[in-house]
């Protein structure tokens, strides 16, 4: 990169010259989140780069996101800023491993949340975010076996909810795993008149004692619509820079993880995507996401699937 460059200045360029998108998730950096042109939580931003007619969609998120684009707009160039920006619960499931999970479990079906990678759901019947996985397991027959995978806390809190006995993947984030109730405890008596809210994705001892569970999207419209001032928040702590902006008059606390040393509550995966790598990807056009056509086919059904019954 050129000494003394501009890369606010530089990206914009291009984004105009190339005529390109940038979508970026809420755990990404600030400085990403402001200069893209859609933020959102999973949901979202499929149904954005489904929609777009940019030539290329620059991808600030992790793999299985940028996959997800790919695999719903196929013609278009998908490039993500960071290859190596995995996710824990993609990386604990296989294609393999979901098929020999099927085989014992004949008459299953398989719901699998889009935190995964092509192979995965390319073996599942419909894929669910976290917005939308009670309603969909809702609309399917009370009779109807199912196996949820990768992330065990989402589809134990979803069993819960919707009184059902999910077969489940052994998954879990890496992140939201390391939120201790312990010390959340302790927040919230520090903070009496806080109110806890948590993603899905957090352990069951979190979310017991929360006050509202929802995506990235859902935490940010509870703050900002909710009546109460203060706020303990159990997620990737990216999310904070939209809450900040969004409800500026509110006290937002990140809930603690259990080490303070590890900066547990950042999703490293997320963090890195840079602003220097995404002005080197827009630039080159690299690293790309390219797929298996057969595959791809394969697993747009399953993400077909959630986008009708999400409507
Ligand atoms: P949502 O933004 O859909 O809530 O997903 C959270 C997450 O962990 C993404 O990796
Ligand atoms: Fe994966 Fe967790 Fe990072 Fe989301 S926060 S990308 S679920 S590791």
């Amino acid at each position: 990169i050129p000494k003394g460059i501009d890369l606010i200045e530089e990206i914009n360029r291009m984004r105009k010259e190339k005529n390109a998108i940038i979508l970026a998730h809420y755990y990404q950096t600030g400085d990403i989140q402001d200069i893209a042109d859609f933020l959102g939580d999973s949901l979202q931003l499929a149904r954005a780069a489904e929609k777009t007619d940019a030539d290329m969609i620059v991808f600030c998120g992790v793999h299985f996101m940028a996959e997800t684009a790919k695999i719903l707009n196929p013609t278009k160039k998908v490039v993500l800023p960071d290859l190596l920006a995995g996710c824990s619960l993609a990386d604990s499931c296989s294609g393999e491993g979901l098929r020999e999970l099927k085989k014992k479990h004949p008459g299953a079906i398989v719901v699998s949340y889009i935190n995964c990678d092509s192979g995965v759901k390319a073996e599942s019947d419909i894929i669910v975010t976290s917005s939308n996985a009670e309603h969909i397991i809702n609309s399917l027959p009370e009779e109807q076996k199912i196996i949820f995978a990768p992330d065990k806390n989402l589809g134990r809190y979803i069993n819960q909810v919707t009184g059902r006995d999910m077969i489940l993947w052994d998954g879990a984030c890496i992140v939201h795993e390391a939120f201790s109730l312990e010390r959340i405890a302790e927040q919230m008596l520090n903070h009496p008149k806080a109110k806890l809210i948590a993603h899905p994705e957090a352990q069951k001892p979190v979310l017991q004692v929360a006050h509202y569970i929802g995506s990235t999207a859902n935490l940010l419209n509870y703050v900002v619509n909710d009546a109460a001032e203060e706020f303990i928040v159990a997620t990737e702590e990216g999310i904070l820079h939209e809450m900040r902006k969004r409800a500026p008059g509110k006290k937002l606390i990140p809930a603690l993880t259990i080490d303070d040393k590890c900066n547990c509550s950042e999703c490293h995966f997320m963090k890195l995507n840079t602003m220097e790598k995404l002005y080197l990807c827009m630039k080159y056009e690299l690293p790309e996401i390219l797929m298996d056509e057969e595959i791809r086919i394969k697993a747009l059904r399953p993400i077909n699937k959630m986008l009708e019954l999400s409507k």
